[in-house]
This record gives C-alpha cells, structure tokens and sequence, in this order.
C-alpha cells in the first residue's frame, strides 16, 4: 500500500479540495501519513492569490531538493494550474502538475506514474464537471463544506482565480441537497457551502434554482442546525439571499461580502462592477433584517493608482459599516491579470502604512461592536477546549468565537449547542459563561 502526505494552503475552497483528493487517493487503495517523511507521495495543494502565498510551495519543495530521493512530489491547485509545466523546470523532482479544474483526472494521471511517466499534468481548464467524489473525508468533526459551484466568470483586475480555477460551473440541487441529507445522517450539524462566488449559482437541472432557492431548500434539511456560506460578490448578491436568511434562522446570520475599496472610481478600477452606493445598499439590506447579520469583509489598499483620498474614502467606509470584522491585503501583483500591466503602482512601504491604518482603524470598531454583546445570550456550538485556560471555545451563528466557563460540569460539550451568557469582550472574541 501506497502512502501519501498532503499539505494545503489557501482557502476553504482548497482545503475542501484536498478532503476530495484524500478521499479519492483512499479510495485507490493510498494511505495518508501525517508528516512527509514517512510518505511516498508528497502533495502540496497551493494557492497563489498572492505573491507570498505561491512562495509557499516552492519553500517546501526546495527542503526536499536534496533529500527527497525516492519520493515522488506532487503540485495541485492553484499554483499548479498558474505555472503548469514550468513547475518541473523550476523544481525538477516534482512528477505531477495538476489545477483544480482537472482533478476527476488524478486516477488516472497516478495510474501513469506507477506505470512508469516520469512527467504528467492535468491542467485543462475546459471541463464543464465539477469534481464529485463519494469519498471526500472530512477534517472538522463540526462543520462539513458542500461545493455548490465552481470556477470564477468575473474578471476583477488584481485576481488570478479566474485563470486558476476556469470558469463557473453549478452542481445540480438535487447533488447538493443529497449530499447535505447526508452529512446530516452522517451526524453534522453544520455546513458550509461553498464557491468563488456562491452567489452566481444557477441549478443546471431543469429546476433553475438560483442561489436564494437554493438557501430556502438547503435550510429545510432536517438535523440540519446551521448553514453558512462563503464568498459572495456584491454584484450577484440580491435582496432576495438576505429574505431567506431573515425567513430561515437556521441560515446563519453572517455575510462575508468581499468590498475591496470604498472608492468608486478605485472598484471601477478593480473592474469590481458595482459602486461604493450599490455596496451600501446591500448593507443596509442585511441591516434591516429582525435577526441582527453579521457583516465581514475584505479590503485591498495600494491597487495601482489608489490615492491618499481613495484610501480616505475606504477608511470612511470602514465607519459607516462597522465591519464585525475584516481582511486586509496589500495588493500584490499577479500573473495574467489585466492590473498586471497598469502604471502608479504604490510603493511597498505605502501599502504596508495604509494596512497598518486600516486594521488599526478596524480593530477599534470591533472592540466598540463586540462590546455591545456583553450582557446577551448567544447559542453556541462548542468547537474546542482551551487547557491553559480551562474554557469551552463556542461559535455563534454570527460566527464570533465566544470563549466560556462550565463551572462544576466537566462533561465533554464539543459538538453540542449551549446557551452562554456574554460577560466579557475583545477586539476579536468574546468570553462568557455557559448558562445551561
Ligand atoms: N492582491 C491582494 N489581495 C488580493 N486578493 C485577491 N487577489 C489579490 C491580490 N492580487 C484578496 C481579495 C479577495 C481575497 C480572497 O484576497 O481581497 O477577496
Ligand atoms: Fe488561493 Fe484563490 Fe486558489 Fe483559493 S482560489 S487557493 S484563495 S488562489
């Protein structure tokens, strides 16, 4: 028996991905190891958003330079689909190249490495499957993802998604909807949909569910507690996905819903195709609703030509939405993206000024915001335990992390859903106390 070691950076995307490479590699009779070292197979499943994140895999690749005789090296995702075959000129013992579009393909490229390829890629984009596999082991005892679509149609100007993940393909609902029946026999309370852009989801089936309908059926799964979802888009972001969540509670009240710029004219730039109003529009959409949603975010500062005045702006946005939290990026540029060639890039050391303002501006929102919850009552799935600190790690629908106490009762709460009581807050997680 074949073993294998996988290591995965990136996104929940990918992290899902390589739950349906373990699966599928299981399933052909491999055996997974936890360190590289004991493995034949050595797979690292990459992200290359930016330039720091695709270094990643070439750090560890080149530990194994010398050492990694008589083991076989594998790239996958996202730098694997951006570089393709120069991998094996810039790292020479790696054998097999494969981009996420391709992977129903990785039987068969292991099949021609046991018989004797010294060199195989998968690296077509232009399949209209998506990868399913009845096999996908999960990794979170709590939460399970759903793949709903993917690929990316959008062409926002800093990103290289859609070159590494092809375009958008939707699963059918029916698959969908079977495989969350599932996990919930299978015991999950918990699941996670998910896609590039969830909100462009289109049921291939004659159904034509959209993305909202498929919320509404998605929701009605019995054991089924919570259901999240990430990334949306703000252009396909509709009223309609924020009705289901205000109809279904079991929908969780947190939207991450990526704004990159408060400036118009910067997400013009960014070819972004919505307005710095069309934005505020959906957030008051999400602040109108009964149940109190959770609103999060991503900021890029320094795209090319942004202006201390476009960056006023954005931090003026920051105030005015009150982010539960927030990613903040410098922009970084990327291979075959249309930003790639634009002139007035910022200086490194602007960018890192302009971060440093933006997380310090958000961290003072957060300890305002989460101090408001002192006092309240929140359900909590409980997650982990803390030993140093003797406390639960419970997770809100919002999904804040809420810290908490059991006292006198030491019975094994992970899993369950408990009610806790607010009574202290931080910038980024709150602490209480369990109240049943
Ligand atoms: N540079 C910096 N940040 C980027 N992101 C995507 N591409 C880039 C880039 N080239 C950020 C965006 C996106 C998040 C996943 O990563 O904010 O929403
Ligand atoms: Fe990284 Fe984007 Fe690929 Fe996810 S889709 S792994 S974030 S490059």
């Amino acid at each position: 028996m074949k073993t294998f070691y996988i290591e995965t950076f990136g996104c929940q995307m990918n992290a899902h991905d390589s739950e349906k490479v373990v699966g599928t590699l299981v399933g052909q009779g491999y055996r997974q190891v936890p360190t590289p070292d004991d493995a034949e197979l050595v797979f690292y499943n990459t992200c290359s958003i930016r330039d720091r994140a695709e270094q990643k895999v070439f750090h560890r690749l080149d530990q194994f330079k010398r050492d990694g005789k008589g083991k076989t090296f594998a790239v996958l995702g996202c730098v694997a689909q951006q570089e393709g075959e120069k991998i094996f000129e810039k790292a020479p013992h790696v054998s097999l190249v494969c981009g996420s579009a391709s992977y129903n393909r990785l039987p068969e490229l292991l099949v021609q490495l046991e018989t004797g390829s010294r060199r195989v890629a998968g690296l077509s984009l232009d399949t209209e499957d998506t990868f399913e596999t009845p096999f996908a082991r999960r990794d979170n005892p709590h939460r399970a993802y759903i793949t709903i679509i993917e690929g990316c149609d959008k062409s926002c100007a800093y990103c290289v998604v859609p070159f590494t993940r092809g375009p958008e393909r939707s699963r059918t609902g029916q698959s969908v909807l079977a495989e969350a029946r599932q996990l919930a026999d299978m015991g999950y309370s918990e699941v996670q949909l998910l896609g590039q852009n969830v909100n462009s989801y289109r049921d291939p089936s004659p159904a034509a569910w959209d993305f909202a309908a498929l919320l509404r059926h998605v929701a009605q799964v019995p054991g089924l507690r919570r259901v999240r979802f990430t990334t949306s888009h703000p252009r396909d972001f509709v009223k309609d996905i924020v009705d289901a969540i205000d109809e279904y509670p079991v929908l969780c009240n947190h939207v991450h819903l990526p704004v990159q710029s408060g400036s118009t004219r910067m997400l013009d730039a960014m070819q972004r195709l919505y307005t710095r109003e069309e934005y505020l529009r959906r957030i008051e959409w999400m602040k109108a609703t009964r149940r109190p949603i959770a609103i999060t975010t991503d900021i890029i500062v320094g795209f090319p030509g942004e202006t201390e005045e476009d960056f006023e702006v954005t931090l003026d946005l920051l105030d005015h939405v009150k982010y539960d939290s927030i990613f903040g990026f410098k922009y970084s540029r990327r291979p075959n993206t249309p930003a790639l060639t634009l002139g007035d890039q910022i200086p490194e050391e602007e960018k890192t000024r302009r971060l440093a303002i933006v997380l310090e501006k958000q961290r003072a929102i957060q300890i305002e915001r989460n101090a408001a919850y002192v006092g309240s009552v929140e359900e909590c799935l409980v997650e982990g335990f803390n030993r140093a600190t003797g406390q639960w790690i419970g997770r809100t629908s919002q999904h804040k992390t809420l810290n908490f106490l059991r006292p006198g009762r030491d019975q094994d709460l992970l899993g369950r859903y408990v009610d806790v009581r607010v009574t202290r807050a931080g910038p980024n997680s709150l602490a209480g106390e369990c109240v049943n």
